[in-house]
């Protein structure tokens, strides 16, 4: 198969949807890898590396799409893509179509075969492809907290680990999923002390029995949640529902219960945000302040920490990526089934019934 990996034009992004070992695994299965020029500069992979591994370099995105049998991607295709896509291409891709009816329209007119990342599901009803931008955007929700503590950004002059002599900060966790652990570990590893709620008892369980003491669940409650936001100096939302808007855990008169300087970083807004007062910021711009408490409400997290990013993505997608080029998308999908889960749309066809429900188009699965 023809395998192609065109530069993210998406604003602000610079991942890139394959590095060169993905590259090196699919030469080495005897495939064709076109890279374009510069693809993966922003997550720290040149030219040359693609060659080495034994990619052929294309000047355009142009060539990119018209030579290709499948691209490779991170992001939806946006307008400017649209009418490079063939039909009977493979697009494997992170799409969202619920939240574009225009996207998904250019897609089905193109009649093109569009897998999405975030619809592959395994058997244990996980997403595959969406657990390790979490993991990334968990971890580095305390990078963020941490640093919008500092006094000079209107945080509350706490850090974290403390001192000797001095008690650490106060780090409180909403949801134990991936997020949420993920933050806890690193909130954890720096010497704060931790409180971490759900809903899920399993979830506080494991959360119980693999954390250091200094890690303490509680159940998720409102009674809760109002007593820990009076003493924690950063609050990480990380609650999902699936399919659903984030409940909103921290409702607007809970900002005057807390101190002046707390931090909260919604990790969630993606979804709507667990916090009332959650707006969507960009990296540009992350932050703003309600009532003295400061919001950082990245949508992207991840991207701005793109070699990780790009790494931690391909880990898992490339299994998939092989699966399609040495199989065909059929038999792949045929043999696959949480590759199958993620057909979005195939010749023309939505055969992911969650797609026309959003649009409140009529279904036209079988
Ligand atoms: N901003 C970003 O850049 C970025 C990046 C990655 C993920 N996200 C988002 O972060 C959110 C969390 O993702 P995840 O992968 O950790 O999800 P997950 O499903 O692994 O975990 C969500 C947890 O929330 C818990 N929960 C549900 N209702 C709750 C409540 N009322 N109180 C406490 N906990 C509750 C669930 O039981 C679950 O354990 C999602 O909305 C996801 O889209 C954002």
């Amino acid at each position: 198969m023809i395998v192609g990996v065109p530069k993210e034009i998406k604003n602000n992004e610079s991942r890139v949807g394959m590095t060169p070992a993905g590259v090196f695994e699919l030469v080495k299965n005897n495939h064709t890898v076109y890279v374009q020029s510069g693809a993966g500069k922003g997550s720290g992979f040149f030219n040359q590396d693609y060659q080495q591994a034994g990619a052929t370099i294309l000047d355009t995105i142009g060539q990119v799409y018209a030579m290709s049998d499948m691209i490779v991607k991170v992001k939806e295709p946006i307008a400017e893509e649209y009418d490079l896509i063939q039909k009977g291409q493979i697009i494997f891709t992170y799409f969202h179509f619920a939240s574009s009816e225009a996207l998904t329209k250019a897609m089905i007119a193109s009649k093109s075969i569009c897998i999405a990342y975030e619809t592959v599901e395994d058997e244990e009803g996980t997403l595959p492809l969406l657990t390790p931008m979490s993991e990334v955007a968990g971890r580095m929700a305390i990078q963020q907290g941490a640093k919008y503590l500092e006094k000079p950004v209107k945080g509350r002059g706490v850090l974290l680990g403390g001192v000797p002599g001095v008690a650490p900060g106060r780090v409180l966790v909403l949801g134990a999923g991936t997020v949420g652990i993920q933050a806890a570990k690193m909130a954890a590893g720096l010497g704060a002390h931790v409180t971490i709620l759900d809903i899920n008892m399993k979830r506080l369980r494991y959360v119980n029995d693999v954390m250091p003491s200094h890690v303490v669940t509680e159940f998720s409650s409102e009674f809760n949640i109002r007593k820990h936001i009076q003493t924690h100096d950063l609050i990480i939302g990380g609650v999902l529902l699936k399919g659903a808007k984030a409940p909103n855990l921290i409702t607007r008169d809970m900002l005057k219960e807390m101190r002046p300087g707390t931090v909260i970083v919604d990790v969630a807004v993606d979804q709507g945000g667990c916090v009332e007062t959650t707006k969507a910021t960009t990296h540009e711009d992350p932050i703003y302040i309600i009532d003295d408490v400061v919001h950082y409400c990245v949508a992207n997290m991840p991207g701005a920490v793109p070699y990780t990013s790009t790494v931690a993505l391909t880990n898992v997608t490339l299994p998939y990526v092989l699966k399609l080029a040495n199989a065909g998308w059929r038999s792949a999908c045929n043999l696959d089934k949480s590759l199958a889960k993620g057909l979005n749309i195939v010749d023309g066809e939505v055969v992911y019934e969650e797609i026309t429900e959003a649009f409140n188009w009529e279904s036209v699965l079988a």
